[in-house]
């Protein structure tokens, strides 16, 4: 980094932020040889997540991803069991119904707010599915249909309400990925919660680019004491005795070391100020970008309160003189890091086995969205550039 000539520092799109009591939580972990996966940082990290989400029960994973297949699994979802996600997303909830043997079925997301779309989900059910012997068969597949994973997606929650209810109707089970929205808000019913309590069991990911990070990690939250004691036991290898190595299950080492959760502890305590900083962060993006022709700034429904994990902007390259991939390549000559959304995952090979099916709002969030640089750390100057470079792009 050249600190002489901030104008030619890199300003990458999210890097973590230490600004808390992390070597101290780390130094003592080195210091009393509590490094593995025992220790009181792991326990005091789930009572943080219980505490501040409003779930009953944490159980700390390796990843995000390892969370993701546990809670799965808890949920009852079977192998060859079809589960909904959103189209838009980072590949890794589809992935983790694969783990659990199932298969996703893709759903487009809403055009104002990029969530996945309560209005198709009814309209697979409705259009696609049969309800038999009590369980809700998708026709095409003959398979049955038994879970919906709504993705917060970059830190705004999805509508979930309105999928709760179709959930109810149809006994279907909502595993929330909320792996980007901690922080998060939902608004509705004249009541407030947070993102990680909206589904029946839900996720968080704290790896490196996350709000907070404990450099790789994840977390399992519910409110059903046997689904967390489940959870704790395929995260720990399923072992059946404290003493014995005995297994009935196949289980998985999906622990979280207690150095991992110290930093996370650290980060934890800085949580409000992290979110307090993201929601500035876009909030600038705003009212900076709000004239400029062909730009637009994402913002969040009277519902949400969004943790702006990602700062992401929507270009018009007809009104704004670029696509979103030239604005990326133009600002990477500024020594400005932005990345694209995900390949939507109905057209991604990974999961060129599950069925095909048509998305076009996903495609388009796709195709005309950036994520801006928005890390906790971003100074005034370094988003001045920023700001300067995108409005640059629309000179005549
Ligand atoms: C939506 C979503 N789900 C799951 C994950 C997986 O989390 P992890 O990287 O901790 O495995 C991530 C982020 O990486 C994500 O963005």
């Amino acid at each position: 980094m050249d600190r002489k000539n901030p104008a030619a520092r890199r300003i990458p799109v999210c890097e973590p932020f230490l600004g808390g009591r992390e070597w101290e939580y780390v130094k003592e972990c080195l210091d009393t040889n509590w490094v593995s996966t025992a220790g009181g940082f792991v326990r005091r990290l789930e009572e943080l997540a219980t505490a501040y989400v409003g779930a009953r029960h944490a159980v700390a994973a390796a990843s995000g991803t390892a969370a993701l297949h546990v809670a799965l699994l808890v949920a009852g979802i079977e192998p060859g069991d079809e589960v909904l996600v959103p189209s838009l997303t980072f590949i890794a909830p589809a992935n983790a119904v694969r783990y659990a043997g199932a298969w996703p079925v893709f759903i487009d997301v809403e055009t104002a707010y990029a969530q996945m779309d309560p209005g198709r989900i009814a309209d697979f059910i409705a259009g696609e599915c049969r309800a038999a012997g009590g369980r809700l068969v998708h026709r095409a597949t003959g398979r049955r249909v038994r879970g919906i994973l709504p993705v917060d997606l970059l830190g705004h929650p999805a509508d979930m309400d309105a999928i709760l209810a179709l959930a109810r109707e149809h006994g279907l089970v909502v595993i929330e990925d909320a792996t980007e929205s901690l922080g998060g808000v939902y608004r509705a019913g004249g009541g407030a919660r947070r993102c990680g309590a909206l589904g029946h069991i839900a996720c968080l990911s704290f790896n490196g680019n996350k709000i907070i990070t404990c450099g790789g990690g994840g977390m399992i939250l519910t409110d059903r004491q046997d689904w967390a004691d489940r959870a704790r036991y395929l995260t720990t290898q399923a072992k059946d005795d404290p003493v014995e190595f005995v297994h009935e299950h196949v289980g998985y080492n999906y622990r979280l070391t207690n150095l991992q959760s110290a930093l996370g502890c650290a980060q934890f305590e800085r949580l409000g100020e992290h979110v307090a900083a993201k929601r500035r962060i876009a909030s600038a993006y705003r009212q900076a970008l709000c004239g400029v022709p062909g730009l637009e700034v994402m913002g969040e429904a009277p519902w949400a309160e969004s943790a702006f994990w990602m700062s992401a902007v929507r270009v018009t390259p007809e009104r704004y003189g670029m696509d979103s991939r030239a604005l990326l390549r133009r600002l990477a000559t500024e020594g400005i890091e932005t990345r694209p959304l995900w390949q939507p995952l109905h057209l991604s090979p990974a999961h060129r086995d599950a069925q095909r099916r048509t998305c076009p709002a996903a495609e388009d969030w796709y195709r005309r969205t950036l994520c801006l640089p928005c890390s906790v750390g971003l100074t005034p100057a370094d988003q001045a550039r920023v700001i300067a470079a995108c409005k640059g792009g629309n000179a005549p």
